[in-house]
């Protein structure tokens, strides 16, 4: 089930974020589930557990997303792809024409690759955007989701 992200599943997003090589601060989190401008969707699973996340700002129309990860064992099973499913519904329902946008590491090929089969394009490329000299591609979803 997908359900808005509460103060008490903070600690297991970051530990999830942390598993998955992402810079996610508590504080940063704390915003996304309390401000209306963010969202903070978590996957729970029927034992109760938070298997992946996903982060977005703006979650009004054009939002950008902030992270998504899955925690190592229930990869590969539908969950990210379920989450931006259900960011890209919300944002439909409150806005006719919604935009989500992204950057992901050139070298992240899971991610581009879950991008891609959930609707997203690519809409550019930043040099040497991250730390280590990586270029990021843009990415934009406008509406076509297979989530
Ligand atoms: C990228 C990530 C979020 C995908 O999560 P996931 O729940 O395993 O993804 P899903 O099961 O929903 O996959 C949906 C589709 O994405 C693509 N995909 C996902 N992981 C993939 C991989 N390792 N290799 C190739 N394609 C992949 C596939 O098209 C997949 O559909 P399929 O399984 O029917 O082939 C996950 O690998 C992760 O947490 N990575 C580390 C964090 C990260 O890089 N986040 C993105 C930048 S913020």
């Amino acid at each position: 089930m997908i359900r808005n992200a509460r103060r008490e599943d903070l600690a297991a997003v970051l530990e999830i974020a942390a598993d998955a090589g992402l810079d996610a601060a508590l504080e940063d989190l704390e915003y996304s589930v309390s401000a209306p401008s963010r969202m903070l969707l978590v996957f729970q699973e029927a034992d109760g557990a938070v298997s992946a996340y996903a982060e977005l700002s703006g979650a009004d129309g054009e939002a950008e997303l902030i992270d998504i990860a899955c925690r190592g064992m229930y990869k590969r099973c539908g969950k990210a792809e379920a989450l931006l499913g259900e960011a890209g519904r919300r944002l439909a329902a409150r806005s006719g024409g919604p935009q989500i946008a992204l950057e992901v590491r050139e070298d992240n090929a899971p991610a581009i690759a879950l991008y891609e089969k959930t609707g997203f394009i690519r809409a550019g490329r930043r040099r040497r955007y991250y730390p280590d000299g990586t270029d990021a591609l843009v990415m934009i979803w406008t509406g076509g989701t297979a989530g």
